[in-house]
């Protein structure tokens, strides 16, 4: 783990080093930072038992540090929040969630699409641009939008008009790899002593809920059932930043795939132009957007090979026993028997290394949406969303927004790598979302 201290390599790239060192074992028993024991779980079975199973309740908080005194806003976050209060934050947020509600959020996204298209139609055709900041722009215009009702002012194709924009100014550099953001990610995952350094400044959050306007947007919807503003802040501060990086994440490495992928790229925009004569030249609908399948599976690809989170890690709070580390010791308990996970121990649930794993994909590191057009994506081979009770509840608003966006950008446009040396792309070790380590460089065509 020291390479990954050191900014040398991504967490994800160590985690999958360790799995892919020990294909007999169920788990592999190793030291985290701060020689912090932990237990990365391999087999199957056992990552379902955990994740989804009767081991869940054992390990259900998230192995994460922040200090509740100095970060008050964040631990409102259900990812950061344990015990008793992760459910009942996650009780909060859930029924915004429902299909009623997406269709409801879904004029949204659809006003930002339209500005998305005029902005990239004046201020980028004909040049090279990256991919991240455009869908970062995009995603926060969505959900400043969404959660709020204000405008963000972040895809105007007036140049002076955005220079007013403060959610350009605070957010979009608020996940780009630097030395801090490592410093960040070595204090959520690996020290409460640092996080107890490190603090965010929410102040402007806060105005923004004072500001926020309009019936028809997440804090209405909770407001109404609230009314406390307290709490309505650190529901507004996790659905804005789980809101729009994940997602902006997406919908640049979805384009940097489709652009080394022509043929996919072909079938994505064959597919919208049939989905859009049959909705009267309208893509982003509800009917529409469920309509576009493959473009859903070409998400759900993109994730397999960039996950947002590169691992989920999890706390064993309740002693547990785990069987044998081999299969084939299952009978002879005895001396390679079960164990038991202390109190305390964090268990490593590898997702880049599960979604590489040639067992469980063939050609793994191909980009084929194909994999996802007939079958399921859920269950523990497929963890781009986690899964069981702590399950990410803002899967069908992220998948919809980036697809409403995707299929937005190739209706008028054909893409491609600007520079072949990207290929493959660089994971930035210094994130704990998954980024680019140079960005994504683009370039777009006129169709
Ligand atoms: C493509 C976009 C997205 C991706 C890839 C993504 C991915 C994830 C992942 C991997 C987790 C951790 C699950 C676990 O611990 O097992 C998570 C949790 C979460 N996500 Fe998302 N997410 C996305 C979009 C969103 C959106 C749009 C929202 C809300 C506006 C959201 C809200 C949350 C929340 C509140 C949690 C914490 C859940 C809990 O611990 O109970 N996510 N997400």
């Amino acid at each position: 783990m020291a390479s990954f201290a050191l900014g040398q390599r991504s967490y994800g790239e160590v985690y999958e080093q360790i799995y892919r060192q020990h294909p007999e074992l169920r788990y592999v028993g190793f030291y985290r930072l701060f020689n912090e024991p932990a237990i990365l779980v391999r087999d199957q079975r056992l990552v379902r038992e955990v994740l989804v199973g009767s081991s869940f309740l054992n390990c259900a908080d998230n192995a994460v540090n922040v200090d509740a005194q100095r970060d008050v806003l964040a631990t409102c976050n259900p990812f950061i929040a344990s015990g008793d209060r992760w459910r009942i934050l996650r009780a909060d947020l859930v029924p915004l969630f429902t299909p009623s509600r997406l269709r409801q959020t879904l004029p949204h996204v659809a006003a930002a699409c339209q500005q998305l298209q005029e902005f990239v139609g004046r201020r980028l055709t004909g040049e090279r641009f990256e991919a991240k900041a455009l869908a970062t722009r995009y995603t926060l215009q969505v959900i400043a939008s969404a959660v709020f009702g204000l405008d963000a002012h972040c895809l105007c194709y007036d140049e002076d008009q955005e220079k007013g924009s403060q959610w350009l100014q605070r957010l979009l550099p608020l996940f780009q790899p630097s030395a801090w953001s490592l410093l960040e990610t070595i204090a959520l995952l690996h020290s409460s002593r640092l996080a107890n350094i490190l603090q965010h400044r929410w102040d402007w959050l806060c105005a923004l809920v004072r500001a926020r306007s309009g019936a028809n947007n997440f804090l209405h919807w909770l407001g109404d059932k609230q009314g406390e503003q307290g709490d309505l802040a650190g529901h507004a501060t996790t659905l804005l930043l789980e809101g729009y990086e994940t997602s902006a994440m997406l919908l640049a490495f979805a384009l940097y795939e489709l652009s080394r992928n022509e043929s996919a790229q072909r079938r994505v925009q064959t597919e919208l132009e049939e989905v859009a004569q049959r909705h009267g030249g309208l893509l982003v609908g509800h009917a529409a957007l469920a309509e576009l399948r493959y473009a859903e599976a070409a998400l759900l690809e993109t994730l397999r090979l960039h996950p947002a989170m590169q691992a989920l890690q999890k706390r064993c709070t309740k002693s547990f026993t785990l069987p044998p580390q081999r299969s084939d010791t299952d009978t002879a308990v005895g001396s390679h028997g079960s164990i038991q996970v202390a109190l305390g121990t964090v268990l490593v649930l590898p997702v880049q290394a599960i979604h590489m794993d040639p067992n469980l994909y063939s050609d793994p590191l191909k980009f084929q949406p194909e994999r996802f057009m007939d079958t399921s994506p859920m269950g523990c081979r497929f963890l781009g969303f986690g899964a069981g009770p702590r399950m990410c509840p803002g899967m069908r608003l992220g998948l919809a927004q980036t697809k409403a966006a995707l299929v937005t950008l190739l209706r008028d446009y054909s893409f491609s790598l600007a520079d072949q040396a990207q290929d493959p792309v660089q994971v930035s070790p210094l994130t704990f979302l998954t980024a680019s380590k140079h960005g994504i460089w683009l370039q777009l065509q006129k169709r």
